[in-house]
């Protein structure tokens, strides 16, 4: 007859399986962290991250300690087969006085430093010596994206916040619809944004790249298609930028390139009719209702993504697709295969006339 098992030796093969599995998981990113909480690159993160590490720290030392003192209580205290029956109490006082007074006292240390990490990050960025004032954006979350608007600009953009390393940026967030939560794991958050009610956070970038943002709270169909990117360079880069946007006029975009008044002028590069073509499809397909084609003089907020830069930005229908042109053009003849519920609604758009619209959006740079 076979003898059954210990269980242990029944579960020991699943258990060296799965220690396996995670550190060939843990080793997949290559040293890159880009949706990590635990790889700050900015001041909000750090402080955040560094009250983990110490409350982690403590948690440590209380693991060890009291399973050191279990194990060691379960090896010197183990019954033997004739052991007599141990003597019965109930209650101790000066043992339940120790087991209140070092949690309550682990508790009163933890709290000091998540405390003071609360006040830090809750209040009003003040300007620094590195960055000057911090640059003011705010955030509007959209079922399903993000705008943000730069009012001492006097320019928008979506689903792609660009900021200045080095100088902090203060969000001030609201929504259009429901409740949303912004999160840029490796900057700053999370923080719900309501309607009617403004909420803020702040954060300065310390590296340039391109940092991914979700929205962090269920909001509808397509909560998980609600991300975006956050473009951190440096100052002269980000003026670069600035400038672009400032000289992208939401009225120049859709009005045909002027012919020379001066007759003696040299003749301007004659437009691709391709572009001509799209430039009126984006005004007869009622693009123009919920689109804005440019991010400067775009006062109020409309109902669909702001498309000035859409040709340079990384991913399209927020942070979903590639920005390729064949995606593009698929997107705007059917965005609900993409993502159902969107609230893009299209009239029947052929295959030519998505190329024309993905021309002229290819010149909103
Ligand atoms: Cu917006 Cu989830």
């Amino acid at each position: 007859m076979r003898h059954a098992r210990a269980p242990w030796r029944q579960w020991l093969p699943h258990g060296l399986f799965l220690a396996l599995l995670m550190v060939v998981l843990v080793g997949c990113d290559g040293g890159n962290y880009p949706q990590s909480t635990l790889h700050p690159k900015g001041d909000f993160a750090e402080k955040v991250d560094a009250l983990f590490q110490t409350t982690v720290g403590w948690a440590a030392i209380v693991f060890v300690l009291v399973e050191a003192a279990l194990l060691w209580a379960i090896f010197k205290f183990r019954g033997r087969p004739d052991d007599p029956e141990p003597k019965q109490t109930h209650g101790n006082t000066i043992v339940e006085i120790i087991w209140t007074v070092i949690p309550a006292a682990v508790l009163a240390f933890v709290a000091v430093p998540t405390v003071r990490t609360i006040f830090d990050t809750a209040k009003t960025p003040e300007a620094t010596a590195e960055g000057g004032e911090p640059r003011k954006v705010e955030v509007i979350g959209h079922q399903w994206w993000w705008e943000f608007r730069y009012p001492e600009l006097g320019i928008v953009t979506a689903n792609e916040l660009h900021v200045p390393v080095g100088r902090t940026v203060d969000l001030r967030m609201k929504t259009m619809d429901v409740l949303h939560s912004f999160w840029i794991p490796q900057f700053a958050g999370k923080r719900d944004v309501f309607p009617n009610r403004e909420t803020r956070i702040w954060f300065t970038a310390r590296e340039t790249g391109a940092y991914p943002g979700a929205c962090a709270e269920f909001c509808g169909l397509q909560h998980g298609r609600m991300l975006f990117y956050v473009m951190a360079s440096d100052p002269a880069e980000f003026g670069q930028w600035v400038a672009r946007r400032q000289a992208d006029s939401a009225a120049a975009a859709i009005r045909p390139p002027a012919p020379p008044t001066d007759s003696l002028a040299p003749a301007p590069l004659a437009e691709d009719p391709l572009v001509a073509q799209g430039r009126q499809l984006f005004l007869t397909k009622a693009c123009v209702g919920c689109h804005s084609p440019g991010s400067a003089g775009a006062a109020t907020t409309m109902i669909g993504p702001n498309l000035g830069g859409i040709a340079t930005r990384r991913m399209i229908a927020a942070g979903w697709l590639e920005n390729t042109d064949a995606n593009l053009a698929h997107w705007i003849q059917n965005p609900s295969q993409f993502k159902t519920g969107t609230k893009m609604i299209v009239g029947p758009i052929t295959d030519a006339e998505a190329q024309a619209l993905v021309a002229f959006l290819r010149t909103r740079q």
